[in-house]
């Protein structure tokens, strides 16, 4: 059975920012992968949480303080559902998911890591997923290994088994913010956990666009970030395994994460308050409780339906407009990408690429998208990105298209 279709002119209207004029015309936003845009339904629940039962939460006896409480575990009951998690307790709420990452480096990887010890990375993963293991290499000696990245895009999984062999812990993203991949989670997992390592999913990219079960996955962490998924900044998330989380020290502390303390010591609290030191992103949990209602309103299938075919009426349109002066990176078939279109034009410098943009409206980004060793791989210092999400149509589409034209006219790009 095909998937519903989602009703993007109406989800539009969802969306109060997109109402907006820039430049004087119409908003073009494609810059999801960045973060995305927030639905008014988001809006209204923070608004109405701080309007309503602002307090802090744990601590109060009072009415408004139990419903700020009953407010934040409701935001975490509706995550772990989201995803598939098989408790509440097993969704930590973090800053975004760097710091959800660096709690698995910081925590997990300093008390189980040792001078020699492996963890795997691959070539393609944001710099989030890399630089709290080359902090750990600083620091404690740990050996980096990379899975490499073809030019297709795809992992170059050959000798997979052979890099995985004796590693610790295996690291890497579920998507790319550059290339679109869709990367093989399970078969990671799996050649990850048959080496005696554990699995460490970042699915920043892939939460927001792809039903997810974590439990399906079997990995050991997975992280992901609110903001991308129409949540609000300030809020992510780690999944942990309760055996996991429940073997992992602290990583911040103070004030929640604490059962007791006396002058000799501490006693952390149950997970997953152990990992949340001091007052919680409250008003953004309730954001993102809401954004999870909002994306299982749409319903993840049909999301996923959707840029499916619009990522594939972008590499066509695209594709048969500027043809061999526009290289979009990553894999050809939009069945195994997200709609996230990484480009280079002709010798135009991305930046100036995207400064014409603007003008028309069109937010795309332009840089190395915090994956530095994957654009040398690429051998390009920097692209444009543009991403696609729920609120984005064929019409938003031909405005890249006719925004490209534009700023070929405006460098003289041979065309
Ligand atoms: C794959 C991936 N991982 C991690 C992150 C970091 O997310 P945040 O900045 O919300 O911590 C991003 C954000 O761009 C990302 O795309």
């Amino acid at each position: 059975m095909s998937a519903p279709r989602l009703d993007v002119a109406a989800i539009k209207k969802d969306f109060p920012i997109l109402e907006r004029e820039v430049h004087g015309g119409r908003l073009v936003y494609l810059d999801s992968a960045n973060t995305s845009q927030k639905p008014r339904a988001v809006l209204d629940a923070m608004a109405r949480y701080y309007e309503q039962s602002n307090a802090n939460v744990h601590r109060g006896t009072y009415l408004i303080a139990e419903e700020a409480t009953a407010a934040l575990e409701g935001a975490r009951a509706k995550v772990a559902r989201f995803i598939g998690a098989s408790a509440a307790r097993e969704i930590v709420f973090t800053k975004n998911a760097t710091e959800a990452l660096n709690l698995v480096a910081k925590a997990w990887g300093r008390a189980n890591l040792h001078a020699g010890d492996v963890a795997v990375l691959t070539e393609l993963e944001h710099h989030a997923n890399i630089v709290p293991w080359h902090q750990l290499h600083d620091e404690l000696g740990i050996e980096l290994r990379w899975i490499p990245v073809l030019p297709s895009g795809h992992l170059d999984l050959r000798d997979l088994e052979a890099l995985v062999e004796g590693a610790k812990v295996v690291s890497f993203a579920a998507m790319s913010n550059v290339l679109g991949t869709i990367l093989p989670v399970e078969q990671l997992v799996t050649a990850a956990h048959a080496a005696g390592a554990i699995a460490v999913v970042d699915a920043s990219q892939l939460v927001p666009h792809v039903a997810t079960d974590v439990q399906a996955w079997g990995a050991d962490f997975v992280a992901f970030t609110g903001h991308k998924m129409c949540g609000p900044t300030g809020i992510g998330v780690l999944w942990g395994t309760e055996a996991i989380l429940d073997a992992t020290p602290p990583f911040l502390t103070g004030g929640e994460m604490i059962l007791n303390v006396t002058k000799e010591g501490f006693t952390p609290n149950e997970i997953p308050w152990k990992f949340e030191a001091g007052t919680p992103p409250i008003a953004e949990a309730v954001g993102l409780g809401a954004a999870v209602d909002y994306l299982t309103g749409l319903g993840m299938d049909a999301v996923r339906a959707h840029e499916v075919e619009l990522t594939a009426y972008a590499l066509r349109v695209l594709h048969e407009q500027f043809g061999d002066d526009l290289t979009i990176h990553g894999p050809s078939e939009a069945i195994e990408r997200g709609g996230v279109l990484s480009f280079t034009f002709d010798d135009v410098h991305p930046h100036d690429l995207t400064q014409v943009f603007d003008e028309h409206g069109v937010c795309v980004r332009a840089g190395h998208h915090c994956a530095k060793p994957l654009m040398r791989v690429l051998g390009a210092p920097a692209t444009a990105r543009a991403s696609l999400y729920v609120y984005n149509d064929e019409a938003d589409v031909d405005a890249l298209s006719d925004a490209i034209a534009a700023a070929a006219d405006f460098f003289g790009a041979s065309r």
